[in-house]
């Protein structure tokens, strides 16, 4: 009887076990959101996720172009669920990477033997160290598209280590890099896998506060509940075959976002150009890219001076005023009339293939400084940059933009402000925050 009686219980134990994780795994979400906040000191876009086992939050400065998620494993990283990858494992080869080795002053999160490295790099400050690839627990929030919904986790989420020094520069408080970039093993790349959802992620960002969506729309702002997905205007994504990172493997192409802008218009009239700078020459160098971690545009020497001169041409009576740096033109705001879109100036329009335009309007083209001072926030890039235009952080401020991976190419709504609502308005809901295991 003894004997039937354990077996009975080792079957029901394991019919537990088989029935148990297939009901968790069928919960599929159609998408996750990521809240983002601005660090006021340091004009970062700062997100937050769960990581590790148990599970504890996360600060990350976001960067668009960057290759991976890394976090500082040397300071404070303790989890029952940390696996470091394998040399020639699916993991190292999934994120491409060429170097492999050991570590001797372990073993702990980021110095194992017989595991592959990346570059977790800091963009901010252009730094790089060479850093242990690893996998644990991941948590984010699903969302419907229309309010956030219950946390979803996937255990086996790839990501770097990187080292406290690579924190100089980064905004208090956080403690890594959400890397957003074109690679299998970017946070996009992977929530699309593990999920199983297209291969799309938006970005929204405010002065305050804003979004990041993993997956498709709908994407909707309060008060309307309107999908801004499906009022986008798209223009290809270039790939540039060549890293614009500041350590990268020989032959890899760059994780940055590139898009093809053939001229610039102030006030509807195209400014004169050196084309040669808009396009990828050989070495990687030129063309347009998007970044979250320059606060604002960053023009090359010769397309800084010629957009400031037309800019200047186009709002005569305006009176200037001492610049205010990082800026080389500023004006008297008392003289600028104020408008529902932002200050009253002159478009901006960056000329994309097949007729298509990406309009800066007020809001996006001009800083407030204080003092009665209005700055026309582009910045002067050197003239020598690696890419020639670096759309920054102010410039797509409540303009969602959307990444189709598959389809490689960029979806942007042009200024949410038109459609009356913000990055700012997405209806985050806390009180859903129910652990939902899944993968
Ligand atoms: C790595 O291997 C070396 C021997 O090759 C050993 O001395 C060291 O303790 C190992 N380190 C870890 C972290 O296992
Ligand atoms: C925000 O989302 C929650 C949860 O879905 C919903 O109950 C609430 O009504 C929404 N708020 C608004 C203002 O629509
Ligand atoms: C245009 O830019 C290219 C690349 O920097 C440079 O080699 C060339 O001299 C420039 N042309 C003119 C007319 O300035």
């Amino acid at each position: 009887m003894a004997i039937s009686t354990s077996f009975l219980l080792f079957s029901a134990s394991l019919l537990f076990f088989i029935v148990s994780p297939s009901i968790q795994a069928s919960f599929r979400p159609k998408a996750l959101v990521l809240p983002v906040s601005k660090d006021d000191s340091t004009n970062q876009y700062i997100t937050e996720i769960k990581q590790r086992t148990p599970l504890v939050p996360v600060k990350l400065t976001l960067d668009l172009g960057a290759a991976s998620l890394w976090v500082d494993c040397d300071r404070d990283y303790v989890s029952s669920t940390y696996k470091p990858a394998r040399c020639n494992s699916a993991q190292c080869n999934l994120a491409r990477s060429k170097s492999c080795g050991d570590c001797f002053e372990g073993p702990r999160p980021g110095c194992n033997n017989n595991t592959c490295n990346l570059f977790p790099a800091n963009n901010v400050v252009n730094s790089a160290t060479i850093g242990e690839v690893a996998q644990d627990v991941v948590s984010v929030q699903s969302t419907d598209g229309k309010s956030s919904g219950e946390a979803v986790s996937t255990s086996k989420f790839l990501f770097t280590c990187g080292s406290t020094f690579l924190m100089d520069g980064l905004a208090s408080g956080v403690n890594g890099v959400a890397g957003l970039g074109r690679t299998k093993v970017s946070m996009p790349s992977q929530f699309s896998a593990a999920f199983s959802f297209p291969r799309k992620f938006a970005v929204c960002l405010g002065s305050s506060s804003g979004v990041v969506f993993f997956g498709d729309g709908p994407y909707s702002f309060l008060p309307s509940v309107t999908d801004i997905s499906k009022s986008l205007s798209y223009t290809p994504l270039i790939l540039n075959p060549v890293s614009t990172a500041p350590s990268s493997f020989e032959g890899e192409p760059s994780s940055d976002y590139f898009i093809g802008v053939t001229g610039i218009s102030v006030n509807g009239k195209l400014v004169a150009l050196n084309k040669t700078l808009l396009s990828i020459n050989k070495e990687g160098h030129g063309g347009t890219k998007i970044s979250t971690v320059a606060a604002y545009t960053l023009l090359q020497t010769s397309i800084y001076k010629a957009v400031v001169k037309a800019f200047i041409k186009e709002i005569p009576g305006v009176p200037r005023v001492k610049a205010v740096a990082p800026f080389g033109v500023c004006f008297d705001a008392k003289s600028i009339s104020s408008t529902r879109v932002g200050p009253g100036v002159p478009n901006i329009d960056l000329e994309l293939p097949n007729k298509v335009v990406w309009g800066i309007i007020g809001f996006n083209s001009m800083v407030n400084v204080g003092n009665d001072v209005l700055c026309l926030g582009f910045v002067d890039g050197g003239s020598e940059p690696t890419s020639s235009i670096v759309i920054g952080g102010h410039q797509i401020e409540h303009n969602l933009l959307q990444f189709d991976l598959a389809a490689s190419r960029l979806g942007f709504s042009s200024s949410l402000l038109f459609q009356k609502t913000t990055c700012s308005n997405f209806n985050f809901t806390s009180a859903a925050y129910v652990e939902h295991s899944s993968i």
